[in-house]
């Protein structure tokens, strides 16, 4: 039986079946294991079973053990693995992508919602029973029939793009290729992050976090978005300068802000916390049973697939 770290407790459906499967060390106290713990739990392992939260960069993987073959991370998203180092130390690494889709689409949605009908004012002035309706009470900005840029097109902006049409809107995005017409249907490809942003009444922000989309909206970039637009961030923190972000949320210049995803989460820019406009969620993207079995799944089955000696269909590297 192969032996294998499971760095998080899964749920019971998918804890079942890795121990059916494999030799598994559990962490029972469900504890963010530090770098060092993860190295040295791992010591005879053959693989790891990780979440997007366990950083394994160059250093960590160099420290790894010979007989670690595979990082099975447990998200579609895989930043936080530095995918040529391990390579270079021949270690396959695969993520859980199609599974998690749906999900993080219905996110997205609620982030822009949430924030262009400012649902985290609304909830306060509820909690407080103390408004007072009145006309131009709280008043939000309408999502029908406006423009939306979604940023990556790839399942998950497709997703978000085929929910937006419900209300109407005018679907735009930027992606590293323009899209074939069956899967655009109809959306208007912009070669250039910047011409996106131009459009984009509401923006929703689902790409990858890799070294071209860090920072990509920034002091600079954030001005080429209409006035008063509508950011939604479903990705990564790391796509936004959160300095900008919070000047424009200032200034007016962005109506409002919905995140899920933060730099450095747990932590958050405190900066953020004193401005109304901002609706946040504490990273729940993928956070629905059937989801988060299928993702278990989805990681046990690229091991399975590993350890049988062939290259599982989701390995990234
Ligand atoms: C992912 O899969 O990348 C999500 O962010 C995890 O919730």
């Amino acid at each position: 039986m192969k032996k294998i770290l499971v760095t998080r407790n899964l749920l019971p459906e998918n804890e079942k079946r890795v121990l059916d499967l494999f030799n598994a060390t559990l962490n029972k106290e469900d504890k963010v294991l530090s770098p060092e713990e993860v190295i040295s739990l791992s010591k005879d392992c053959d693989g790891i079973l990780c979440v997007g939260g366990n950083k394994f960069d160059k250093e960590i993987i160099s420290k790894l053990s010979s007989s670690v073959k595979i990082i099975a991370n447990y998200a579609v998203g895989y930043n936080n693995v530095d995918v040529d180092a391990a390579e270079e130390r021949g270690i396959a690494v695969t993520n859980t992508p199609e599974v998690l889709t749906d999900a993080t689409a219905d996110i997205s949605i609620l982030l822009l919602l949430g924030a262009s009908r400012r649902a985290y004012e609304g909830r306060k002035h509820a909690e407080a029973q103390s408004w007072n309706w009145s006309t131009n009470f709280l008043m939000g900005k309408q999502m029908s029939n406006k423009k939306l840029g979604i940023l990556g097109m790839g399942r998950i902006g497709r997703a978000v793009a085929q929910r937006a049409r419900g209300f109407g809107m005018e679907i735009h995005y930027h992606n590293r290729n323009k899209l074939s017409s069956d899967l655009e249907l109809g959306a208007i490809y912009h070669k250039d992050a910047k011409s996106l942003f131009v459009e984009s009444e509401f923006l929703s922000i689902n790409c990858p976090a890799t070294a071209e989309t860090t920072n990509l909206l920034n002091e600079e970039t954030i001005k080429f978005l209409p006035d008063k637009a509508v950011v939604a961030n479903a990705a990564r923190g790391d796509i936004i300068d959160d300095r900008a972000m919070i000047q424009a949320m200032k200034s007016g210049k962005i109506f409002a802000l919905g995140l899920d995803v933060y730099n450095g989460e747990p932590r958050i820019n405190k900066e953020y916390l004193k401005l109304d406009n901002l609706f946040l969620l504490p990273h729940l993207g993928s956070s629905t049973k059937r989801t988060r079995i299928d993702m278990g799944d989805r990681a046990i089955d690229n091991l399975e697939v590993f350890f049988l000696g062939k290259k599982p269909k989701d390995q990234v590297n």
